[in-house]
């Protein structure tokens, strides 16, 4: 193919009316991908052209409309027999997740979801033994790792800035609201064990690859779970029993004796740099990151406290942390994320976020209920890449 030539990818959209799929795979990355041009990938451009799926004609055509998007459907199957669509994406609820990626691999698609995957991990691991076996590329949303605040911390890492790394302190949340007096900002769903709800299965998937891929492989959890607000009201403003868990207070062992904890709550007020930070101390300096913004307190910046309650506190603790500015335009995680997989597809660039990884996010939320429920340390067996 000559330079210059640009390669188009079809792409089904699935559940993309909801939340994530409107805002940040459909309006954030793919348009935003159509609109700059599309991706280069090896002298040519990858263009995508999606069709959005859904239930709700009228809603279809609503975001059709605001993303510039000429094609959609209600009728899933007509697209999954279409050869002109090439990857199959789901964002849908995740109870619906295993049965329709399934399909798209029998329809021989490529596929790319949310997470989680599944919502156990046999039936994640299944599904990425049935696409390993299918010969389908795959791949699962692990956004984080391109939040502008990871990549610092990364580089950090890389340049040893914190010498031996003792621990890390993750505090996700903020107030969701009842439905009530305000309305919900996130959907009932996710307070409802039975419709695939619950924070521990949504947030440790992400904890998971957070892990892995920045401090060292999870190696064993400790998990406590609360519901801790039992009544809640919907979309439809009717009242509802909170069925899972709102909370999660859990403790990783990593390797190489990394000690993480993360607290997770829909059910806690920010006072706090970010919605996300994570504070990492190490021998030779400690971060903080937020999503975006970095700070740091090196060794010879570290102040020395004297413990003494009965005098105001002399130190401005907040003093001695300097703001990482490394100059880069970072782009969208989500983006960032579909970039590299649409070269994966189109030129088979190495991708490591699949559904194998996928799967190790939700035998992490799985051992961690496992721990809550039985309260003991649960060790997290290494799952086999199949060849
Ligand atoms: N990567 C992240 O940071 C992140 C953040 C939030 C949610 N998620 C994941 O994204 C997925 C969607 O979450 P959301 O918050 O956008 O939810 P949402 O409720 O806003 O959207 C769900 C989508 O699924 C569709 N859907 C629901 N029931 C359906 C049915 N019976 N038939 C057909 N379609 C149906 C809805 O129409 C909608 O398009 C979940 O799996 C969630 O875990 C990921």
């Amino acid at each position: 193919m000559a330079a210059g030539e640009s390669v188009r990818v079809g792409i089904i959209m699935n559940g993309v009316t909801g939340r994530m799929g409107s805002n940040q795979h459909l309006l954030r990355s793919i348009v935003a991908i159509r609109d700059q041009g599309g991706v280069e990938s090896n002298g040519r451009m990858i263009m995508p052209d999606p069709v959005l799926v859904g239930r709700n004609e009228e809603k279809l055509k609503a975001l059709a409309k605001r993303a510039n998007v000429t094609k959609w459907t209600t009728d899933l199957d007509s697209v999954m027999s279409d050869d002109s669509y090439g990857i199959y994406f789901d964002a849908q609820t995740t109870v619906r997740r295993v049965d329709a990626v399934k399909q798209a691999i029998a329809a021989g698609k490529d596929v790319y979801c949310e997470k989680p995957t599944a919502l156990t991990s046999e039936n994640a691991y299944d599904l990425y033994r049935i696409a390993h076996e299918a010969g389908v590329k795959h791949g699962v949303v692990q956004d984080k790792l391109w939040l502008p605040g990871m990549m610092k911390i990364k580089k950090l890492i890389q340049d040893g800035f914190f010498g031996r790394i003792l621990s890390v302190r993750g505090e996700f949340g903020y107030w969701v609201f009842e439905g009530d007096r305000v309305k919900a900002q996130r959907p009932s769903w996710n307070y409802r064990t039975e419709d695939g709800g619950g924070i521990i299965i949504d947030m440790l998937c992400h904890w998971r690859y957070v892990l892995d891929n920045i401090f060292g492989e999870v190696k064993a959890a400790s998990c406590l779970g609360a519901t801790h607000i039992p009544k809640r009201w919907d979309e439809n403003d009717k009242p509802y029993d909170c069925t899972a868990d709102d909370s999660a207070y859990a403790t990783f062992q990593l390797e190489g004796d990394i000690i993480a904890h993360f607290n997770s709550s829909w059910t806690v007020r920010v006072r706090r740099d970010d919605l996300l930070t994570l504070q990492i101390d190490g021998t030779e300096g400690s971060a903080v990151a937020g999503l975006r913004e970095v700070w740091t307190q090196s060794y010879a910046d570290t102040p020395k406290p004297v413990w003494n309650p009965d005098i105001t506190q002399p130190i401005d603790f907040f003093n001695s942390w300097n703001k990482v500015d490394d100059g880069i335009n970072y782009d969208n995680a989500f983006k960032a994320q579909w970039e590299l997989f649409l070269k994966h597809v189109v030129d088979g660039d190495p991708f490591r976020y699949d559904l194998l990884e996928g799967a190790k996010g939700v035998q992490l939320a799985e051992a961690g209920v496992d721990s809550w429920n039985k309260r003991c340390w649960v060790d997290i067996p290494k799952l086999e890449r199949l060849t």
